[in-house]
């Protein structure tokens, strides 16, 4: 009996994630998904677009054909409190064990420590959502912080330290924040305009070099496409910060150079990932309000982190 209770859960589970089980990663697929997803949670987008209609135009500065966006929070309204915030996050990033995150870490070469949701996170998140809600057209979901340290010091082939386009969603937004200057020889991100990514990845597919867009690719394919002065590095001064659509955009980062890299890092999506479920799906945090519960509601939702923490209890086995 419980053997048939724990296969109907699995099942249902699996049919909830429908887009992280069946999706398959192109641009193509995940739009088609994209739009699936909306019409069946039709009145979750209606609010959501709601909310970003109401955001002054002035938000509106991530361009489509670029997908990327620096800013500095100094110059804005609320700017000295996001700085507190970000020097709050600076001290607690000296605190931590890094060398310990090291022996336990799959990416040696980007150690992560999870930042639990604060008022700190929320000063920072609130003039950033505004910006991220223009740009996927409703209001986004937050689906992780972290503090990162890339300490640059050696080179892995196949993972993220090559080029590639990240494949939860149509379109994300990913946050980097210094908490010291990044320079040249930082290990910064480099990255190719929402333009320009899409031209190389529809001829590596037309060429059947590539079927998906997470598909890892050597620094002499990216060149073959686009000249030098097209790849840009993520360099940045203490208070600014960097949004990029990493599911636009080929990106790599963390490799070895002559110093190590701090962040704040923000995972913004749009409210239908392949992480969410694709039915029977509700924010959580109910006692908030309900700008505070589509945002933040679904943490934890994520399949990631049933993968690792639920995993048992739900005996789900198809991750
Ligand atoms: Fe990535």
């Amino acid at each position: 009996m419980i053997n048939i209770l724990s296969r109907f859960k699995t099942s249902l589970m699996f049919a909830r994630y429908f887009g992280r089980n069946f999706r398959p990663d192109t641009f193509f697929a995940a739009k088609i998904y994209f739009y699936l997803a909306k019409s069946l949670n039709y009145a979750e987008y209606l609010n959501r677009k709601r909310l970003s209609d109401s955001f002054a135009i002035q938000n509106k500065k991530i361009k489509h054909n670029e997908g990327y966006y620096i800013g500095n929070f100094k110059r804005m309204k609320d700017g000295k409190k996001v700085m507190g915030a970000i020097n709050y996050f600076r001290r607690k990033h000296k605190l931590i064990n890094w060398k310990e995150i090291e022996k336990k870490s799959k990416k040696p070469f980007l150690l992560k420590k999870e930042v639990k949701l604060s008022k700190q996170l929320q000063t920072i998140c609130i003039p950033l959502v505004k910006i991220i809600s223009k740009y996927i057209g409703c209001y986004p979901v937050f689906l992780r912080a972290e503090l990162w340290y890339s300490p640059n010091k050696k080179n892995f082939t196949g993972r993220s330290q090559n080029w590639h386009i990240d494949g939860e969603d149509t379109k994300q937004i990913k946050v980097f924040i210094p908490l010291e200057k990044v320079d040249k020889f930082s290990g910064p991100l480099n990255f190719i305009d929402a333009s320009n990514s899409y031209n190389i990845y529809s001829n590596l597919k037309k060429n059947k070099i590539i079927k998906t867009r997470n598909t890892k690719l050597s620094d002499d394919i990216v060149k073959s496409f686009v000249p030098e002065k097209f790849i840009k590095k993520m360099t940045m001064d203490l208070g600014e910060y960097a949004l990029l659509d990493t599911c636009r955009c080929y990106h790599f980062g963390s490799r070895k150079d002559k110093k190590p890299r701090k962040l704040i890092f923000l995972h913004f999506t749009s409210p239908f990932a392949e992480n969410f479920p694709t039915i029977f799906r509700k924010p959580h945090l109910e006692k908030s309000n309900e700008e505070e519960r589509l945002l933040y509601g679904y943490v934890g939702q994520d399949y990631k982190v049933l993968k690792s923490e639920k995993i048992k209890r739900w005996d789900f086995k198809f991750y």
